[in-house]
């Protein structure tokens, strides 16, 4: 039977890791997958994760079963980070851990499946690409919207909101709560606030990835427009990611959230459709992260790493506009200073990303998205002169 499956290609992100790996040039360059890396290009466990991890090691007394939902304590310090300690629809918030932000997305799309089959999402173009397949294989249909202009490298504002204009009652759009992925262009706020207007009145509900928070400006902003929406309309869906922001990558922790007015159905319909697809999340990452929100010391340092990490990607992105200037490139890379989180586009065509990892050994996504935490002192200038020669 299983003759009949037809080889497909390698995933468009997670590809250019195998490529990268087999290429045996010292000298290679890594923009691809969005994963943080230091100045050593290492991507390090964080030390407050490494002493919560000492932690639970020497305080776990069981390996049975959490269930559905997962940590129960994980669940309630999330909603916090996410909205805030104070915000006024905590109440009214679901939430269940989840095996990372597409696990979190997968479930959402079930969830949205089980309200209203006939629902649309909208989503911005572009958009990370396993958007398509997480929430396309779930069976729902997806449409975009018009999000960024790869002439300009602006936020193509207006556009996207006479787009939104089309969109009906029971559908959903997906917002990047900050650090756009791929293109690292984000709402302002007073976009946000526009957005909002416009989900009132037109009735569609906001459906916010929020994978990278604290890797744009902080904590509390990069959450704004999130903060906002949940705020102001009756239902708000969202999925979140701590792989970025604690470096929890392999560990598969995460967060699916419904804001509506019946809490308790969402959590019970969460739960159900959890143990349909995998059972229950895996416990060690929520562990960790509860350990960390919950103790005040490492929840400082914590925030401190992240800074770091955050502030290192923001000096790669200063320092690159600058050596591009200074190389003769002109002005046509300063967007990357504007943007924010680990990605912004180059503009290069399909055959100069090919000829940049061919002959140059420099690795990124075919549409010429990099990873800037990629970038170092020691390979920015030979990371200059292979664009330039490519270009
Ligand atoms: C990325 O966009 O590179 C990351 O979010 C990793 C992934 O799974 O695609």
């Amino acid at each position: 039977m299983f003759e009949s499956l037809k080889p497909i290609p390698a995933d468009p992100i997670l590809g250019v890791i195998a490529q990268f790996n087999s290429d045996p040039r010292d000298h290679k360059i890594d923009l691809g997958v969005g994963v943080y890396r230091d100045e050593h290009l290492q991507t390090p466990v964080l030390s407050s994760v490494k002493q919560a991890e000492e932690f639970l090691l020497a305080s776990e007394t069981s390996k049975a079963y959490i269930g559905p939902v997962g940590n129960s304590q994980f669940n309630a310090l999330m909603i916090d980070l996410a909205l805030g300690a104070d915000h006024s629809a905590k109440s009214e918030m679901a939430l269940v851990q989840t095996p990372g932000g597409c696990g979190a997305l997968r479930v959402a799309a079930e969830l949205i499946k089980r309200a209203y089959a006939g629902a649309t999402i909208w989503v911005s173009d572009p958009t990370w690409g396993n958007h398509m397949p997480l929430l396309g294989d779930a069976g729902i249909q997806l449409k975009t919207y018009p999000y960024y202009d790869f002439e300009t490298h602006q936020l193509r504002f207006d556009a996207m909101m006479a787009g939104l204009v089309e969109v009906k009652k029971g559908d959903l759009v997906l917002l990047h709560a900050c650090c756009h992925n791929p293109s690292g262009a984000d709402l302002t706020r007073e976009q946000w606030h526009a957005i909002s207007d416009l989900a009132q009145l037109k009735g569609f509900v906001p459906f916010v990835d929020m994978a990278y928070q604290g890797f744009g400006e902080d904590v509390a902003s990069d959450a704004y427009g999130l903060r906002l929406l949940c705020e102001h309309l009756p239902e708000v869906l969202l999925a979140v990611s701590c792989s970025k922001n604690f470096g929890l990558y392999r560990e598969r922790v995460g967060a699916v959230a419904l804001k509506s007015a019946a809490p308790q159905i969402a959590n019970s319909h969460f739960a159900s459709i959890v143990r349909g697809i995998y059972s229950m999340p895996p416990a060690h990452g929520a562990a960790i992260v509860a350990h960390i929100l919950a103790n005040k010391v490492l929840f400082e340092q914590w925030l401190s790493e992240l800074g770091c990490m955050r502030e290192r990607i923001l000096e790669m992105r200063t320092r690159l506009v600058d050596q591009l200037r200074s190389d003769g490139a002109g002005g046509r890379f300063d967007h990357i200073q504007h943007q924010r989180g680990m990605f912004s586009f180059l503009g290069l065509s399909a055959s100069q990303v090919q000829d940049l990892a061919q002959n140059h050994a420099v690795y990124m996504v075919e549409s010429s998205r990099i990873n800037l935490a990629g970038l170092s002192e020691a390979n920015i200038q030979p990371f200059c002169q292979a664009l330039l020669s490519v270009m």
